[in-house]
Formats: structure tokens, C-alpha cells, sequence
């Protein structure tokens, strides 16, 4: 049934501008013309998404995709369009309607769709085959091939999931591929973390005496190099982590308590993953400052090697220099700009990535420091990086993008930059040069991406500066007074 109601309706006059850089695989030549005259009703099927494409005069939101269509006046008419849209899984986020100008006996319909071009691509076919006014399907997008990515932190739930390895799929040369209870137990993390939802409590692990004694091994040995080998900031947080989430060396801190100890740190939570994710997956992540994280513990018959992250290499590598804002904002500036980025591109920052908070070294006071998660929880690599027999070259985010990225072995090439600001201005100009017809910038109440793509959303954003800056200027008049500079 289509509802309709005009007094409610949204917009009447914005259609131009909204279409402006459309792409249409079937062009309905007068369609954009009669928009600028017609309003549309609105169906929301979910009144809760603000981000509700047309609303307020916005264009579509740049990762959506949408479908025009018409249809005869009849009963049950929308009802078997719709239903293309759920057999083939793809999910509305709003759709209007209105009475045709061309033909009295049709209405045409617009859909919003949370999905991307190629799956959209199947369905326009489906409904010009299903529908005797098929020839009037159209596709908008202003997309283009521009990759699904998640807007707000829940989105996650979506690709989180998405893992390339995982339980009992280990590989024949794994540490633990004949153990059949290690396996078992792999399974188990597995399972927790691919029923995990965003804002539930990540579940409690009781950690068996063999992975105790695993972690402690890994514990003790790294410890001992860390004053002479980790960076300054590292030093300063491990002992935190010990305070606020009982870090030692016969107990494994639980990810709940260290995502809570985070998120006081830095506004950075914890979620659960059963394994590798893509790159484009896992960088999504730390652009809403969510870090994926392995719970299980790397097999016992070498605590000293682990062939994939384990939950040592996450809470001893990783979450130290999580727990350091300008890291923090360092590791979220690398996740804001592979959204909605293109394979390559991806690629390139995935390799910046693996070559800064992975295998990234730093200089403090003439020294040579490891600041990347790779070496800090690798007693072996973590020696050769600083032993001065490693390769050593200053970060630079073009020349660094091309460089191998060895999980084998050690690396040919190690990277150093005098401070995580260094590297945070040079990685910030790099994405400048990515190919995106839009920027985003993470809003922190609402836990999403704003997509700045129109005058509209520059001009919130400018709002809100005005409003920091004049926290900014009342600051600095209170101090001039109370010293009466
Ligand atoms: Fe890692």
C-alpha cells in the first residue's frame, strides 16, 4: 500500500540539485523536469534514520544508492515491488511517492537503498521484467562505484563479521592445526565473537591453566626488553593497564574491563573478532575508534610464535598505545580516510598502516624506539628492528604505501618518524591526495561519519567550530583577567 500523505510532505522544490551528477542506466528524459514541480510523500520505514536522503532538501547520502520506478494505480502493485527488494536483500531507508504527471493511471516511486551499485544493478533488472511499466525503472545514484561503508559505530555489526579466517580453519604449518582441543577451543572464540553485537558486554573468558602459563611466557619475555626497546608513551600506559585491568604476568585482563579503561583513555572501545578481516573492514573500524580485537591465546607448544594476532599481541601490543590520544587520533585518521575509498587506495593506507601501528619505530632523546604492536609483542623482531643491522628509512606515506608487507619473516624495512604528530601531519596530507568525491569527518555524540559533501554539511561544520572557537576566545579573556595581562 502506498502511503500517502502531502501535508507531510518533505520537498518540493530541491529535486535539481538533488540529481545533479546522477547516474542513470535508464534515462527517463522528463523525469528530472517534472521533479522540479511535483513533491513527493514520504514512506519511512525506519523514523529513527536521520540520515533519510532527501530530508530537509539533502542530496543522497553518498554511499546509498537509490531506485525510481513506476507503477500502475492497482491494488497490490507496490506490494510486489517491494518484495523484489527483500528477496534480494537489499534494505530501504526511505521511500516517496507520487501521483505520475506523465500518466494519471501511475504512480512513481523513489527508494533509498543501504546498498551497493552491483546489487542494485540486479534488482532494476528484476523490476523491469516483473512490472508492465518496467521501461520507467531507473537507477540514481550519485555513488557511483563508491564502496558501502558504515556511517554510524552500530554499522559495524554489518562487517565486523566478515572474517577471511577463523575457528577450525587453521592452515596445515599452524602451531596448533593437529590439536584437536586447541581447535576446539579456537571454535569457541570464534563463536563468541561472530554473535557479538556493538554495545553488548564483551563476553568473560575463563582462560584455561595452559593459556595462563602461554601469555605469561610472552609476558615476562617482552617485559624485559621494553625499557631499552618501547617508545616513551608505551612505557608511560603499560603500567595503567596494569592498574586498571589487572595486567600481569598470571592473569590475562579481560577485553571488557580494557575496552572500558580505553574508552576513559581515549574514547577507543574493544570490539571481539573471530579472526582476520579485510583491510577495508578492519580500518573502518578505527575511523568510529573501535579496534578489533583476537580473545583466544596462540598455541602453547611455541609461546614465542604465533602465525596471526593473538590476544597477547592485541593487549600487549596494541592497547598500551591505544590508551595515547595522539596515537589514538593517528590510528582514527587512517580509518576515516579508507571509508568509502577505492581498493587501491584501501591498500595503500592498509600498508601505511602495517608500517606505522604495527612495525612503525620512532626516534626519543637520539634513540631508536618501536611504537608498532608487531614488534612490541615479538621478542625476535622486536631485537633485529633496533639491533642496527635492520633497514631503516624515514616514513613517508608515498614511499611507504609501496613497500612489501612481510608476515613470514622480519621485515626488509623498517619505518621511523619523529613523533606520532610527524606521522599524523603526513598520513593527514596523503589522504588528501586519495580519490573521493567527499570527506567525512567522525561526529563524537552520535558515534558516526558525517559525510561532507554539500554546502549544507560544510556549513554545519563550520557552525560548530564558530561555537569551539568562541569556547576558545571566553577562555583566553578568563585567563588574561585572572592575570590581568
Ligand atoms: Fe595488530
Amino acid at each position: 500500500m502506498i502511503a500517502q500523505n502531502t501535508a507531510k510532505s518533505l520537498l518540493s522544490t530541491n529535486m535539481p540539485s538533488q540529481l545533479r551528477g546522477l547516474f542513470f542506466i535508464n534515462i527517463f528524459p522528463l523525469f528530472s523536469q517534472q521533479m522540479k514541480k511535483c513533491t513527493f510523500s514520504k514512506i519511512d520505514e525506519n523514523k529513527d534514520n536521520k540520515s533519510s536522503s532527501w530530508e530537509n532538501g539533502r542530496s543522497l547520502e553518498k554511499g546509498r544508492t537509490a531506485i525510481a520506478f513506476s507503477l500502475k494505480n492497482e491494488v497490490g502493485g507496490l506490494v510486489k515491488a517491494l518484495k523484489l527488494f527483500q528477496e534480494n536483500h537489499v534494505n530501504l531507508v526511505h521511500i516517496e511517492s507520487r501521483k505520475s504527471k506523465r500518466r494519471g493511471s501511475e504512480f512513481e516511486i523513489f527508494v533509498d537503498c543501504d546498498s551497493g551499485h552491483e546489487q542494485l544493478k540486479e534488482l532494476t533488472e528484476l523490476l523491469r521484467k516483473g512490472h508492465p511499466r518496467s521501461s520507467h525503472v531507473f537507477f540514481v545514484s550519485d555513488t557511483e562505484d563508491i564502496p558501502w561503508f558504515p556511517k554510524k559505530i552500530s554499522d559495524l555489526d554489518m562487517c565486523a563479521n566478515r572474517v577471511l579466517m577463523y575457528g577450525l580453519d587453521l592452515d596445515a604449518d599452524h602451531p596448533g592445526f593437529k590439536d584437536n582441543v586447541y581447535r576446539k577451543r579456537r571454535k569457541h572464540f570464534a563463536d563468541l565473537a561472530m554473535s557479538y553485537k556493538h554495545g553488548e558486554p564483551i563476553p568473560h573468558i575463563e582462560f584455561t591453566e595452559e593459556e595462563v602459563k602461554t601469555w605469561g611466557v610472552v609476558y615476562r619475555e617482552l617485559n624485559k626488553l621494553y625499557p631499552t626497546h618501547a617508545c616513551r608513551e608505551y612505557l608511560k600506559n603499560l603500567p595503567l593497564l596494569s592498574k586498571h585491568c589487572d595486567c600481569r604476568e598470571d592473569n590475562i585482563p579481560q577485553l571488557e574491563d580494557v575496552s572500558h579503561f580505553l574508552r576513559e583513555r581515549t574514547g577507543f572501545i574493544i570490539r571481539p573478532v573471530a579472526g582476520y578481516l579485510s583491510p577495508r573492514d578492519f580500518l573502518a573500524g578505527l575511523a568510529f575508534r573501535v579496534f578489533h580485537c583476537t580473545q583466544y591465546v596462540r598455541h602453547s607448544s611455541d609461546p614465542l610464535y604465533t602465525p596471526e594476532p593473538d590476544t597477547c599481541h592485541e593487549l600487549l601490543g596494541h592497547v598500551p598505545l591505544l590508551a595515547e590520544p595522539s596515537f589514538a587520533q593517528f590510528s582514527q585518521e587512517i580509518g576515516l580516510a579508507s571509508l568509502g575509498a577505492s581498493e587501491e587506495s584501501v591498500q595503500t593506507l592498509a600498508t601505511c598502516y602495517f608500517f606505522t601501528v604495527e612495525f612503525g619505530l620512532c626516534k626519543q632523546e637520539g634513540k631508536m624506539r618501536a611504537y608498532g604492536a608487531g614488534l612490541l609483542s615479538s621478542i625476535s623482531e622486536l631485537k633485529h628492528a633496533l639491533s642496527g643491522n635492520a633497514k631503516i628509512m624515514p616514513f613517508d606515506p608515498k614511499v611507504t604505501c609501496k613497500q612489501e608487507c612481510i608476515i613470514t619473516t622480519f621485515q626488509d624495512v623498517y619505518f621511523v618518524s619523529e613523533s606520532f604528530e610527524e606521522a599524523k601531519v603526513k598520513m593527514r596530507e596523503f589522504a588528501k591526495t586519495i580519490k573521493r568525491p567527499f570527506t567525512v569527518r567522525y561526529n563524537p555524540y552520535t558515534h558516526s561519519v558525517d559525510v561532507l559533501k554539500d554546502t549544507s554539511s560544510i556549513n554545519s561544520m563550520v557552525e560548530d567550530l564558530r561555537h569551539e572557537l568562541d569556547i576558545v576566545g571566553d577562555a583566553l579573556q578568563r585567563l588574561n583577567k585572572h592575570y590581568a595581562v
